[in-house]
């Protein structure tokens, strides 16, 4: 059937497309991630009509014959120094229209677009032993990383341990914390501490670096501001006013009750101390007194990176399902 599908790429993308584009991914994620709530319509409109930090998008839409949408692919390709060699792949096709060969010529498209953008690098995260699983090892793409999702929730997180983790004296160390754009006294060691994440694991992904200065933080902040969602971050900075590690969570827009966890890293130097759990647990302090309205939180970490897996069970997260990269070495010509 994939000779009756047609795929067009979008460009000023309209409302009526953001929403075909809901309605599959919405679809798509029902049936092969039940647990996992689909994004909102206006979260989708956000997504693909507001600027990314240092990526761009491009978008392509399968229709049927009678003009449905069936499919949808997005190709985020990474655009700072050490990352122009990578694009990331999402990837859906509506369940009633699948094994068909849709997804397969999205695919086409977006391996086109990867030779003509130079990209030697594509990545997609997939549900394990899902229909992506299935897909991505039949079109020769090969296993890099493995992630555990984990859930926190807050309302089970046990009060007393938490209040005694937060409280803890660390001799030489203050907590401090903002929402959105980080101060300026702090933006400079705060772009330095967030240089960490980058021996972050990462097994085979051919992941490059990213690197950090005060503007960039900045930018970043300014970009989520923009898509509607608010950040909140909480650092440890040493009495030599290093930032020795941070903590940040995304409250996406709307009434959602799900918090996700973004980065959080402790600083080489500084490992060790406790900090990790430390922030965490503050961290959690702060949704229940500033955000009740937040019950969850959820984190993925790399199943090799067992200080962070174990700073998070401490914590009270519990594992909640496995997803894995996947790469296809861009095949040239
Ligand atoms: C992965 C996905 C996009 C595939 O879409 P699709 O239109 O069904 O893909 P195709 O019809 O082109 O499948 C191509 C081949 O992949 C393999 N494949 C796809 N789905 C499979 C499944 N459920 N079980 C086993 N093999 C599967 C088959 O070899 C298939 O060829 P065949 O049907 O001739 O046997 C779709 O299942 C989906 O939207 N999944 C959820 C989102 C996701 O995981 N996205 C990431 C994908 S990289």
């Amino acid at each position: 059937m994939s000779e009756h599908v047609h795929v067009v790429p979008l460009h000023s993308i309209s409302v009526t497309e953001a929403d075909a584009w809901h309605r599959v991914v919405a679809a798509s994620m029902a049936h092969d991630v039940p647990a996992v709530p689909p994004p909102s319509p206006e979260r989708i409109q956000a997504q693909l009509t507001k600027p990314s930090l240092n990526s761009h998008r491009l978008t392509w839409l399968a229709t049927g014959p009678d003009g449905s949408p069936v499919g949808v692919a997005g190709l985020r390709l990474f655009t700072s120094s050490g990352r122009d060699h990578l694009a990331e792949l999402e990837l859906h096709v509506d369940p009633a229209y699948r094994r068909l060969g849709t997804g397969s010529l999205l695919l086409s498209k977006v391996v086109a677009a990867c030779r003509a953008e130079d990209r030697r690098s594509l990545i997609v995260e997939v549900a394990a032993d899902s229909p992506g699983e299935a897909f991505c090892e039949r079109r020769n793409f090969r296993q890099a990383l493995a992630l555990n999702h984990l859930i926190l929730r807050l309302d089970q997180s046990d009060e007393a341990t938490v209040l005694r983790v937060a409280e803890a004296e660390h001799p030489g160390y203050r907590l401090t914390g903002w929402t959105g754009t980080v101060p300026d006294d702090l933006a400079a060691a705060f772009a330095t501490a967030k240089n960490a994440m980058n021996d972050m694991p990462v097994g085979d992904l051919d992941y490059g670096t990213e690197e950090w200065d005060a503007d960039r933080v900045r930018a970043m902040a300014q970009v989520i501001a923009d898509r509607g969602d608010t950040l909140l971050t909480l650092a440890a900075v040493h009495d030599d006013g290093a930032m020795a590690g941070y903590t940040e969570i995304l409250l996406p827009q709307g009434a959602v009750t799900r918090a996700q966890q973004y980065d959080t890293a402790v600083v080489p130097a500084h490992r060790g101390h406790g900090l990790g759990l430390w922030l965490k647990t503050a961290m959690v302090r702060r949704l229940r007194a500033e955000h009740p309205r937040v019950v969850e939180i959820e984190t993925d970490c790399a199943e090799a990176n067992v200080h962070m897996l174990a700073v998070n069970h401490a914590l009270g997260f519990r594992s909640y399902r496995r997803t894995r990269e996947f790469q296809l070495d861009v095949p040239v010509g």
